[in-house]
């Protein structure tokens, strides 16, 4: 429905496109959320993700489902969405998550960005449990530009917007909280992207990592893609410190996306049930996750 609604050119330049369903429902059962933790979409287009942890989490609290998108059309949708599903009581609001508080002109008596004060009037606090994102991909934002509270990006040339997305995410997330965020392949395996991978595994406890095929974001993107599930920890690793932990990391690769090169859908069929669902294999990424955790001994 988004992709109906807003036009192409302004598609591209916002990056908005779907998470696919099933991409969104193995985040969302991957990350488990229990029943008063809040979560928050920081750049939720129409609202997918959130939509899937309701669906999933019966017992999930709807207002604490927090969704932020500085397209207004994009939150019209988001809500539309949720009151096809009988759900009006989550918090959507057209704000620029990236704005950071130094430039505030909307809040400028409170303090703090507008995506903090949001998040502090309508649940009390600045940081949330949990943030599963898909930011837009291969927006470059001039690092000159940026406020100091941007440590990693600041002073870096050319930046990508989903790396500013990254530390705001860092930001937004209590300790210990948890991060899913969806990122072009780059970030974690290009030599120019170093420091960003650095300044990740410093601050957070980066627990798996999904690898997923270019036809996932079909017909939007074919930009490979990661998916990265990560817990903030209580305080940054002094720099570069995690490169001495030794902490286990799952990896996997998603191999079958469940879309064809056009975006298409495809289709398994279950005989016994005569039902059909998307061909894809991240019901087993997350039992190899569960495993790994379970194994690993690890809180997650
Ligand atoms: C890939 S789409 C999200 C898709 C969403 N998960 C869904 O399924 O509809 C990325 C979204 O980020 C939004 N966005 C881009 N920059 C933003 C910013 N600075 N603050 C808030 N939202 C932003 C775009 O408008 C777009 O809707």
């Amino acid at each position: 429905m988004l992709e109906c609604i807003v036009s192409e050119s302004d598609q591209a330049a916002k990056g908005q496109f779907f998470t696919p369903r099933h991409v969104a429902d193995f985040i969302i059962r991957m990350l488990s959320p229990r029943p008063k933790e809040i979560l928050l979409d920081p750049a939720c287009g129409s609202g997918m993700l959130l939509l899937s942890a309701l669906r999933q989490c019966p017992n999930l609290r709807e207002e604490n489902c927090v969704g932020f998108d500085y397209d207004d059309k994009a939150i019209r949708v988001a809500r539309l969405l949720m009151y096809v599903e009988g759900r009006q009581h989550c918090c959507f609001e057209a704000l620029d998550a990236l704005k950071p508080p130094s430039i505030s002109d909307r809040f400028p008596e409170i303090g703090g960005s507008p995506a903090e004060y949001v998040l502090r009037r309508r649940l009390g606090e600045s940081q949330v449990d949990m943030i599963a994102t898909n930011p837009p991909f291969s927006v470059f934002v001039d690092s000159g530009s940026l406020p100091d509270e941007y440590v990693l990006s600041k002073r870096r040339g050319r930046v990508l917007r989903e790396v500013l997305f990254l530390e705001r995410c860092e930001r937004l997330l209590k300790p210990s909280g948890k991060l899913a965020i969806i990122l072009p392949s780059r970030v974690l395996s290009s030599v120019r992207d170093r420091y960003i991978r650095e300044w990740l595994y410093d601050r957070f406890r980066v627990y798996g990592i999904v690898s997923l095929p270019n036809t996932m974001f079909q017909p939007y993107t074919e930009i490979q893609t990661d998916i990265i599930f990560a817990r903030k920890r209580s305080r940054p690793l002094s720099a570069g410190a995690s490169a001495e932990t030794h902490e286990k990391v799952m990896m996997a690769i998603c191999q079958q996306s469940g879309k064809d090169g056009r975006g298409n859908l495809l289709y398994r069929k279950n005989q016994r049930r005569s039902t059909e669902s998307v061909r894809h294999d991240l019901n087993d990424i997350r039992d190899a996750f569960q495993r790994f955790v379970s194994d690993e001994t690890l809180e997650w």
